[in-house]
């Protein structure tokens, strides 16, 4: 097992590329299962959640073939109704093969995800929104089974919680349902669009995606499609974090600075300077971040996916900066980390009070989930002497070599087996 030593102190300088959205991958890989014809998507980010979604696809008869992050996907062999729980419970979004299996092949076998590291999860939302599309579901072993012998039938849909993968699913199963499908209280996150982008290039006919409100009027069938893929948001703010918490100067290319503006937002006020030039996006850290307090909510709003960075650039300022997370329950687990650093944080409820101080100090510490070990390692890239991030293949599930464009920029950064007792 790999763990990643960071040697901290030094400012971020240059240039580097976001790489493509994880986010918005994994549930366009799996639109491909609704067509015979082969699809292209490009600009994929070698992960290990897209090693998965391979392996899951392959477990179906799906092909999945890439060159130099150019993936097709040919599901005119598709075989398989099943997503096992091996698959899904190493990667949650295993569950949106769901809509479309059933969309195509009237049937879907698809293992329940369980709980999670930030929280329980639930897809009650999910399988609500397919039984109003007429499939019939039921519970079994820890699996969903989903019949719709005779096809889908557009109908409205009402989230009781603006859903991320739930709008996916319903989005991709209602592009084969006969009639009008409205989605309401839809997720309005850039990566819904991406996907009705994809599934518009498909053939499907979608409008209102990118507001709450989402109609999708059904085809008979669908055909291939070649676009590329939107950046990665979640790393574009994670590296305007890196830039900002070591007082450096980059310049980030492939960014789409429409899409950040909540996060841009609030590091602007935190001090740092985010202005766009011809080939990028300039970032520029303070000599002093000022605190700034952070409530996370669905798009446009704060994402909860930046919190835990959002809290490490916190930790070095000299104010009293409040972050609430009001996505998931259980989003703070890379506080008892940050303290081992010398943060101050002291957590109330869905709330952490982060009393910023002069400088962290390394350590050694554990990653949690992916984006908690985003937070240690950019408080790692601050904190004085060394710091020792465990478990670091959580971050390999979903930043493309963050740790070699962090060394581009002038970080001290290594891997090293992690010893076991
Ligand atoms: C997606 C993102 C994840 C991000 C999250 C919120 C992917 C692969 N993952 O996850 O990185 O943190 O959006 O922006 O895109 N809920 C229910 N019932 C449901 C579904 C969800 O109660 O059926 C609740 C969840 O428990 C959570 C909230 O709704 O509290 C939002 O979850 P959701 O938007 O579904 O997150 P994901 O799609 O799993």
């Amino acid at each position: 097992m790999d763990k990643m030593v960071i040697r901290g102190g030094e400012r971020l300088l240059g240039q580097t590329r976001v790489s493509g959205s994880k986010n918005a991958a994994l549930p366009i890989l799996c639109a491909a299962i609704l067509t015979p014809e082969p699809c292209t998507l490009r600009g994929v980010p070698a992960l290990r959640d897209i090693r998965t979604t391979r392996l899951l696809l392959d477990r179906l008869g799906v092909k999945m073939s890439a060159d130099a992050g150019d993936v097709v996907i040919d599901a005119k062999n598709l075989s398989g109704h099943e997503a096992p729980y091996e698959i899904v419970k190493t990667m949650r979004a295993g569950v949106l093969v769901l809509g479309p299996l059933v969309a195509r092949l009237g049937r879907a076998r698809v293992s329940l995800p369980g709980g999670c590291a930030i929280g329980a999860r639930p897809i009650d939302q999910h399988l609500k929104g397919l039984e109003k599309l007429g499939a019939h579901i039921r519970l079994e072993h820890g699996y969903v089974e989903a019949e719709a012998p005779q096809g889908l039938k557009g109908a409205v849909i009402n989230f009781d919680v603006p859903t991320v993968g739930g709008t996916e699913n319903l989005l991709m199963a209602a592009t084969l349902a006969q009639g009008k499908t409205v989605i309401a209280n839809a997720a309005r996150e850039p990566e819904i669009e991406a996907l009705a982008e994809w599934l518009r290039a498909m053939g499907a006919k979608i409008d209102g995606d990118g507001t709450d409100e989402i109609t999708i009027r059904g085809v008979t069938e669908l055909h291939g499609a070649d676009l590329p893929l939107i950046p990665d948001r979640i790393e574009t703010g994670t590296l305007m974090v890196a830039a900002g918490i070591t007082q450096g100067n980059v310049l980030l290319q492939n960014v789409r600075l429409d899409q950040v503006e909540a996060v841009v937002d609030k590091l602007r006020q935190a001090g740092l300077v985010i202005e766009p030039e011809n080939d990028g996006v300039r970032v520029v850290g303070p000599h002093k971040v000022r605190a700034v307090d952070v409530r996370t909510h669905p798009y446009p709003g704060f994402p909860t996916d930046m919190q835990a960075q959002f809290m490490a650039l916190m930790c070095i300022n000299d104010g009293l900066s409040v972050v609430t997370e009001t996505i998931f329950e259980n989003r703070f687990m890379h506080v008892l980390e940050l303290q081992r650093m010398g943060a101050s944080i002291h957590i109330e409820g869905r709330s952490a009070m982060v009393r910023g101080t002069p400088f962290l100090s390394g350590a050694p510490v554990m990653a949690t989930d992916l984006r908690a070990s985003a937070s240690l390692v950019l408080a790692g890239l601050t904190a004085e002497g060394v710091t020792e991030v465990q478990r670091i293949y959580h971050l390999d599930r979903g930043y493309e070599r963050l740790d070699d464009k962090l060394i581009a920029l002038g970080a001290k950064i290594s891997r090293a087996t992690q010893d076991t007792v």
